[in-house]
């Protein structure tokens, strides 16, 4: 039978930057993110006793190599954990608006999880979907879920996303401004290894990333905007501190994305709540108020044009259908 599944990616407030074990994907900190409403990826999947190999299309074009691998490698732990050895076939397509370089392991995985697991007969709890998940990658354990979701350390079993706030009733935004739409060039999976291995900043990253997390927990269940946007901001250049200080040294960041983080502590001087964030890419996202979105916008025009500027909002959680898209 085919089964589709759209899950939403998300942005870390708190980031997911290292891991305890490679093979099973654990974290060193917990993070903590927003599933956005705006960027999905869909997903069908049906397993064919015709197939000799697995199939994948992504966005209408068929996917081969190390691309293809991973889903492979993905697809032979839902075939272990369902019991069964067919191929599969798996099209997927990413709904990113054009040029916004967000293009998310997160959504696609969670997706991934979702439709494979039901067509291999599974029926997995959203715990146990997120656990599915994290073995084709990290920040994908918490796209399965809608809102405000965390994912903590742990073994195989415990480390998993939970939701913190899954209907998200108040005024949050983010807003995404795209500096580069192209693919990057240290991944985030090489990135995250080689500062762990080499930065001196390391250990200091773990521990104050997690004497984080209950601050922000505490700010989003108080709807604090203001204590959720410090730390963030806060977490997000200790992230990028350990790149810079790493042996050798690289950094996502370009002069660009400098001059919006300064524009956001520049609104903020004027007392718009407005802070940044930025993962494994130059791109910078604004946490704010819905109700200032204009007067950011102006602040913005100074460094990019109006069509890098995509505004996003608090998404669902992971839905899984019978049938094709
Ligand atoms: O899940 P990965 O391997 O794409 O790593 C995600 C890393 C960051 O986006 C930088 C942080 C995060 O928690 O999403």
């Amino acid at each position: 039978m085919h089964f589709t599944a759209r899950a939403h990616t998300n942005i870390a407030l708190l980031k997911y930057w290292g891991k305890v074990d490679t093979e099973i994907i654990t974290p060193t900190t917990t993070s903590i993110s927003l599933t956005l409403d705006e960027f999905y990826t869909d997903t069908t999947v049906w397993f064919d006793e015709k197939l000799n190999a697995d199939q994948f299309v992504l966005d209408n074009e068929t996917v081969t190599g190390h691309a293809m691998q991973k889903v492979s490698r993905f697809l032979d732990i839902v075939r272990q954990q369902a019991g069964i050895q067919t191929y599969a076939s798996v099209i997927s397509t990413n709904h990113v608006p054009t040029a916004a370089g967000l293009a998310s392991s997160a959504s696609a995985f969670a997706a991934l999880a979702g439709a494979a697991s039901k067509a291999a007969g599974l029926d997995l709890t959203l715990t146990e979907l997120s656990r599915l998940a994290r073995h084709g990658s990290g920040s994908a354990t918490r796209s399965i879920f809608g809102g405000f979701a965390q994912w903590t350390p742990g073994n195989d079993l415990t480390s998993v996303g939970s939701p913190l706030v899954s209907d998200v009733d108040w005024p949050i935004q983010l807003m995404t401004v795209v500096i580069n739409d192209q693919p990057k060039k240290v991944g985030s999976r090489a990135g995250m290894q080689h500062a762990m291995e080499t930065s001196p900043f390391y250990d200091l990253w773990v521990n104050t990333a997690n004497q984080q997390v209950n601050a922000m927990i505490k700010a989003i269940q108080n709807h604090d905007l203001n204590t959720i946007g410090q730390i963030a901001e806060s977490n997000a250049l200790q992230m990028h501190a350990t790149n810079t200080t790493a042996v050798p040294p690289f950094n996502y960041l370009t002069d660009k994305s400098w001059e919006v983080i300064l524009i956001a502590q520049q609104l903020r001087q004027q007392g718009i709540p407005v802070y940044a964030t930025m993962d494994a890419g130059p791109n910078v996202k604004l946490i704010s108020n819905p109700c200032d979105t204009e007067t950011i916008k102006n602040a913005l025009l100074s460094v990019v044009s109006e069509d890098k500027i995509i505004n996003a909002h608090p998404g669902p959680e992971i839905k899984i259908s019978a049938g094709d898209i």
